[in-house]
């Protein structure tokens, strides 16, 4: 049979890191996919010194890829959401099957293009856009449809994990550690993405939508970076046993689903806490199977370049296919997506830690007691660091039960008004994933 002729846009980290497994693994590949998969072009402004593209052509101009008769299956790499979008769109219209890594593109543009593919009969694979070289979106679509999925967690930044290990394993700065992360190509173009949450949430919104069956709805996600994480809070999170990540939790209530990307304290054992550097991990926990966890390399060349690759078998294999057949894009039929509402942030529910610089002089554990107790918040375990009294204000360190996190706003309005406390209270949520 003749190969599938695929068009790469983008020949940078993933890219590259494509081409170069599809080159590597092609016999492999053409033995899984029933035919070869053949790059029949390349658009690229610039060289990627790790790729040897030999004879193959290249353009600089991703529309020649688009537009080129020849070509099947469009593998989006350019990142962004305006170009990458007309990308997609044309290609859809040109009757191409695509593949993308694009989270942003995904999360934001996703309905539409999804739309889009159904009526033009194509498919729009996206394995890639989360978590790297873990299969975690064929895992829940396909692996996990016989579930009502509750909730799902994950670390699916790998920047950020890989910064907050680093700082925490090694005592290296933040700003070090980012470089880095940059330099070894894991960092996004922009990289406060990655550190204040909006990747993840991207990501989040994609996972929940498959997991629940809802639109993508990334503008009603709560997110929350890493940027203001200090050493104190972690090292505090340590000696009460916990380990702090920065986590994505969608979780399904009677109310709404709850979709929140924050620095969250997770207890020390669980698996997914000991999840370190670029490493990412996506527990899911279903009504039949219990909960299960991914674990893999979250970003980087060819883990990445693993998921595009086995999207483009994926659809190869399914070109032959009746699409109404096909793998529903968000898992659900498009016609049976519901609408149960994305609560807000408020209206969630966690355990929450807290730290209160409070004046050293007694009475102020009581106030501090009265004003949680008042408002139903119950404590599970509370530290004073007498040790550490600064300028006479002591750190008081506590974590409470679970609770709907209107009340501990209530609560951290009351503390922060108190005499006896100084500075903001910092609040990190909760997570027991069990
Ligand atoms: N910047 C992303 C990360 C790349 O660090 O996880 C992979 O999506």
């Amino acid at each position: 049979m003749k190969p599938v002729k695929v068009g790469i846009c983008g020949l940078g980290t993933v890219g590259g890191g494509t081409f170069n497994v599809l080159k590597r693994n092609a016999e492999e590949i053409a033995r899984r996919a029933g035919r070869g998969i053949e790059v029949a072009q390349i658009a690229t402004r610039h060289p990627n010194p790790k790729c040897d593209t030999g004879t193959t052509a290249i353009t600089a101009d991703i529309f020649d890829v688009v537009n080129n008769p020849e070509i099947d299956i469009v593998v989006e790499l350019i990142g962004g959401y305006t170009l990458a979008k007309e990308l997609v769109l044309k290609a859809i219209e040109n009757g191409k099957h695509v593949v993308t890594a694009n989270k942003a593109l995904i999360a934001v543009h996703g309905n539409e293009i999804f739309a889009k593919a159904c009526e033009k009969g194509v498919i729009v694979a996206f394995e890639a856009s989360v978590a790297g070289g873990i299969p975690v979106i064929k895992a829940i679509r396909e692996g996990l449809a016989g579930n009502r999925i509750n909730w799902l967690a994950g670390i699916i930044n790998g920047t950020g994990n890989f910064i907050l290990t680093e700082m925490r394993e090694k005592g290296r700065t933040f700003e070090d550690v980012l470089k880095e992360a940059q330099e070894l190509g894991y960092a996004e173009a922009d990289p406060t993405f990655d550190v204040e949450g909006i990747d993840a949430a991207h990501k989040l919104t994609i996972l929940a939508s498959i997991a629940f069956g809802i639109p993508l709805q990334f503008d009603k996600a709560y997110t929350e970076g890493i940027a203001r994480l200090t050493t104190a809070d972690v090292n505090y999170a340590e000696a009460l046993s916990y380990r702090i990540k920065h986590l994505g939790v969608a979780r399904r209530t009677d109310a709404g689903i709850e979709l929140r990307v924050h620095p969250t304290l997770i207890p020390a054992d669980r698996l997914i806490a000991n999840v370190n550097g670029v490493m990412n991990a996506v527990m899911v926990n279903g009504d039949a199977v219990g909960s299960t966890l991914y674990y893999g390399a979250g970003a980087g060349m060819e883990p990445t370049a693993s998921a595009v690759v086995a999207d483009l078998v994926d659809v190869t294999r399914a070109l032959t296919t009746d699409p109404n057949n096909r793998v529903p894009h968000l898992a659900f039929q498009p016609d049976s997506l519901s609408d149960h509402p994305i609560l807000p942030i408020s209206a969630c529910e966690s355990a929450y830690y807290l730290r209160i610089q409070a004046k050293d002089h007694p009475g102020v554990l009581a106030q501090v007691a009265t004003i949680l107790s008042e408002r139903g918040i119950n404590i599970e375990s509370i530290m004073q660091k007498e040790a550490e009294v600064q300028d006479g204000l002591v750190p008081v360190i506590l974590v409470t039960h679970r609770v709907v996190e209107q009340r501990i706003d209530d609560a951290i309005a009351a503390l922060e008004a108190l005499d006896d406390v100084a500075d903001k209270v910092v609040r990190i949520r909760v997570e027991q994933l069990n």
